[in-house]
C-alpha cells in the first residue's frame, strides 16, 4: 500500500480506500460528475476508542500538523461517544470529525477485548502520518466481532475495519443544481439507493443551520482470522449548511442529528 506523507496525498489515499470498499459511494459520486457537478467534501468522519494510544487527539495530529484547527466538541451520551471537529483555513478542504468510544462505560469483557486489539498495534504506528488510513492493524476473529456487536455496532465496525474513513460527506452547498436535500434524497432513491431513515431521512433543519442525510452502509465481505462475514461497511452522507444571523455559513455539527447518522452502519435497518 502506498504511504501518504502530506495532506493532499493523505486525503486522496483516504478517498481511494473508501471507494474501494464502498462502490455505492463511487456510483453516486460518478452520477454527480456526469451531471457536471463539482463534488466538495463537507467532512470526513473517523472512529476510534478513548484508549490513550488511539484517542481523538492522537488521530487528529496529522491534521493539526497540516494546518487544521480544533473547532468544537460533542457528547453522545446514549451512544457513549465523544467527538471533536477540526477545520482548515481553506474551507474547500473537508472538515475532519473524529469520535471516540468511551470504553469505561462498557462491560469488563468488552473492554478487555478492545485492549487486546489495541495491544496488537505495533509500537509507534499510531503516530505515523497516515495511521488514519492504515486499515485494520490487528487480527480479529468473528467471535470478537460478534461479542463487540452485542454492546455497540460502533466498536464492531472499528474492530473489522480499523483506521479508515467511516464516511465522506458531500457538500450540498458546493453543488450547482441539486441544492435541495429533499430533492437530492428523492433523486437518490429513484436511482435505487437506500437511505438511513432513523429519525427521518433528513436530520436537522434550517433552524439549526444544518441538514444531513445519508445512505445506509452497503454490506461487504470482510475476512476475519477464522472466517468471512458479510457486514455493513461505510455510508455516504450529504450535508447542507445555512447562514447564521451574522451571515456566515454554520460550520459546526448538530449532536442530535449526528446521533441518528451513526445508525447508518447498524444492521437493524
Ligand atoms: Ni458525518
Amino acid at each position: 500500500m502506498t504511504r501518504a506523507k502530506n495532506l493532499p496525498s493523505l486525503l486522496d489515499k483516504m478517498w481511494m480506500d473508501y471507494v474501494a470498499i464502498n462502490p455505492m459511494a463511487k456510483k453516486i459520486y460518478d452520477l454527480f460528475i456526469q451531471d457536471g457537478e463539482t463534488v466538495l467534501n463537507d467532512h470526513i468522519a473517523l472512529r476510534t476508542f478513548n484508549h490513550p494510544r488511539v484517542t481523538v487527539d492522537v488521530l487528529a495530529k496529522p491534521f493539526i500538523d497540516s494546518g487544521y484547527k480544533y473547532c468544537g466538541d460533542y457528547h453522545f451520551h446514549e451512544k457513549k461517544l465523544y467527538a471533536k471537529h477540526y477545520q482548515h483555513p481553506d474551507l474547500t478542504l473537508p472538515k475532519i470529525f473524529i469520535s471516540e468510544l468511551k470504553l469505561e462505560e462498557f462491560s469488563p469483557a468488552f473492554q478487555k477485548a478492545v485492549h487486546q486489539l489495541i495491544d496488537q498495534v505495533p509500537e509507534g504506528m499510531e503516530h505515523e502520518f497516515d495511521f488514519v488510513s492504515a486499515g485494520r492493524p490487528w487480527k480479529v476473529t468473528t467471535q470478537i466481532y460478534n461479542d463487540l456487536l452485542k454492546e455497540t455496532d460502533y466498536a464492531a465496525w472499528v474492530s473489522a475495519f480499523g483506521y479508515r474513513p467511516n464516511h465522506f460527506t458531500v457538500s450540498i452547498n458546493g453543488l450547482k443544481k441539486m441544492t435541495d436535500i429533499h430533492a437530492l434524497n428523492t433523486y437518490l432513491k429513484a436511482q435505487g439507493f437506500k437511505l438511513n431513515g432513523s429519525g427521518g431521512e433528513v436530520k436537522g433543519s434550517k433552524e439549526v443551520y444544518l441538514e444531513q442525510s445519508s445512505t445506509l452502509a452497503n454490506n461487504i465481505e470482510v475476512k476475519f482470522d477464522d472466517a468471512t462475514l458479510m457486514i455493513p461497511a461505510c455510508y455516504y452522507e450529504f450535508a447542507k449548511r445555512y447562514p447564521m444571523k451574522n451571515g456566515e455559513l454554520y460550520q459546526g455539527f448538530v449532536a442530535a442529528s449526528a446521533d441518528k447518522i451513526f445508525e447508518s452502519t447498524s444492521r437493524g435497518q
